[in-house]
C-alpha cells in the first residue's frame, strides 16, 4: 500500500545487532525489525567483529524484507535510506552502508547517513517529536557515554564524556566476572533487585574540578579486588548486593554529573538515550534526583533504547527534511563523532 508522506527505510548494522525499520514522518512506526545475533556472540563473552560482519551479510537482506512486509510497502513507496555510517566496527558498518547505497541507488531515492549517537537521541523524537531545543542528552551505551548540548537539530556540544569505559561496558566486564553473560547489563540489573545498593562500598570517581566528565574504569577494578580479597579470605558475598551497589555506583555519578550540566547550562530538558538507559534503576533515579525546577525528563521505551533502525529512520528523517543529503561516495566511520562536520 503506498503511504503518504515521508517513508524512511532505516538500516542499522554498526554492532552486533541486523536491524531495518520504516518509520513514516518521522514519527510513525511501520515496522521495525531487530535480528540479534547475541546467542553466538554470548559464546565468546562479547561481539567477535568478524563474525558480527558476516552474520549482518547473511541476515540483512532478509530483515529488510521483513521490514518492508510488515510495513505493507514496496521499495516503490519509500522516499529515502537511512544508514548509520558510525561509529562502529568498521566491517560491520560496511554491510548496511553499502546495501543501503546499492538500494537507494537502484531505487533512484536519497541516501542518508546517520551517525548511531545522533540515532540513539532521535529514538525521543520517534515517540515526543514535540520535543524543541535546547536540550542535553544523556547517552550512554556500549562504546559510549556522553552527556552533550543540543542548540538546534544535528548541533552538538560535548559537555562531558568518558575518559575510559562506557557505562554499558562496565556493566558488561563485571557481569563477566560475575559469570552472567553477555550484555551484562540487564543481567546485572535483573541481579541487583534482591540486593542491598549499599552493603559493598565502591568508589566513585572524582575528577578534579568542576569536570562533567565520566570514568568508570577504577569502579571495574574495585568490583574484581572486592571478588578476589572475599576469595582469598574464604568470607562469602552476597551477589546481588554486589550487583546493586556496582549498579548504584554506576548510577550515582551519571546522574549527579547531569544534574550539574542542567543547572550550569539553565536547560530544562532532558533526554536520555543508548542500552544503558533502559535501566530501570537509572530512570528513577532521575525522577527522584535534585534537577532544576520544571525540569522534564524522556526516554525512549525499553524496546528503543537498545540498538535499533527505527531510532536511524528517525533521525534521516529530520535531516532529509533540512536537505541534508549523502553523497554517493558515502563511506563507514569506524570512530565518527557527533561534532564532526
Ligand atoms: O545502545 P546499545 O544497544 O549498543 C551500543 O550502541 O553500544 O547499548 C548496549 C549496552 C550494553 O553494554 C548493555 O549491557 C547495556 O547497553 N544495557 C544495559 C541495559 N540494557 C542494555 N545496561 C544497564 N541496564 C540495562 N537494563
Ligand atoms: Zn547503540
Amino acid at each position: 500500500m503506498k503511504e503518504p508522506g515521508c517513508v524512511i527505510l532505516g538500516i542499522e548494522t554498526s554492532c552486533d545487532d541486523t536491524a531495518a525499520a520504516v518509520v513514516l514522518d518521522g514519527r510513525k512506526i511501520l515496522s521495525n525489525c531487530v535480528a540479534s545475533q547475541i546467542e553466538i556472540h554470548q559464546r565468546y563473552g562479547g561481539v567477535v567483529p568478524e563474525i558480527a560482519s558476516r552474520k549482518h551479510l547473511e541476515n540483512l537482506p532478509l530483515v529488510i524484507e521483513a521490514a518492508l512486509e510488515q510495513a505493507e510497502i514496496r521499495f516503490d513507496d519509500l522516499s529515502a535510506v537511512a544508514v548509520t555510517y558510525g561509529p562502529g566496527l568498521v566491517g560491520a558498518l560496511l554491510v548496511g552502508v553499502s546495501t543501503a547505497k546499492a538500494l537507494a541507488y537502484a531505487c533512484g531515492i536519497p541516501l542518508i547517513g546517520i551517525n548511531h549517537l545522533e540515532g540513539h537521541i532521535y529514538a525521543n523524537f520517534l515517540i515526543n517529536p514535540q520535543l524543541t531545543y535546547p536540550l542535553i542528552a544523556l547517552v550512554v551505551s556500549g562504546g559510549h557515554t556522553d552527556l552533550l548540548y543540543l542548540s538546534g537539530p544535528g548541533s552538538y556540544r560535548i559537555l562531558g564524556r568518558t575518559r575510559d569505559d562506557a557505562a554499558g561496558e562496565a556493566f558488561d566486564k563485571v557481569a563477566r566476572v560475575l559469570g552472567l553473560g553477555y550484555p551484562g547489563g540487564p543481567q546485572i540489573e535483573k541481579l541487583a533487585v534482591t540486593g542491598d545498593p549499599q552493603a559493598i562500598p565502591l568508589p566513585r570517581a572524582r575528577l578534579s574540578g568542576n569536570s562533567l566528565d565520566f570514568s568508570f574504569s577504577g569502579l571495574k577494578t574495585a568490583v574484581l579486588n572486592f571478588i578476589q580479597r572475599q576469595k582469598r579470605e574464604g568470607i562469602n558475598w552476597n551477589p546481588a548486593d554486589l550487583a546493586a551497589s556496582f549498579q548504584a555506583a554506576i548510577v550515582e555519578p551519571l546522574v549527579d554529573k547531569t544534574v550539574k550540566a542542567l543547572h550550569q547550562e539553565g536547560v530544562k530538558t532532558l533526554i536520555l538515550a543508548g542500552g544503558v538507559s533502559a535501566n530501570v534503576w537509572l530512570r528513577e533515579a532521575f525522577q527522584n534526583a535534585d534537577l532544576p525546577l520544571g525540569t522534564q525528563v524522556y526516554y525512549p521505551p525499553l524496546e528503543l533504547c537498545t540498538d535499533n533502525a527505527a531510532m536511524i529512520a528517525a533521525a534521516g528523517y529530520y535531516r532529509y527534511q533540512r536537505g541534508e543529503i549523502s553523497s554517493w561516495n558515502l563511506n563507514a566511520v569506524p570512530n565518527l563523532s557527533l561534532t564532526a562536520k
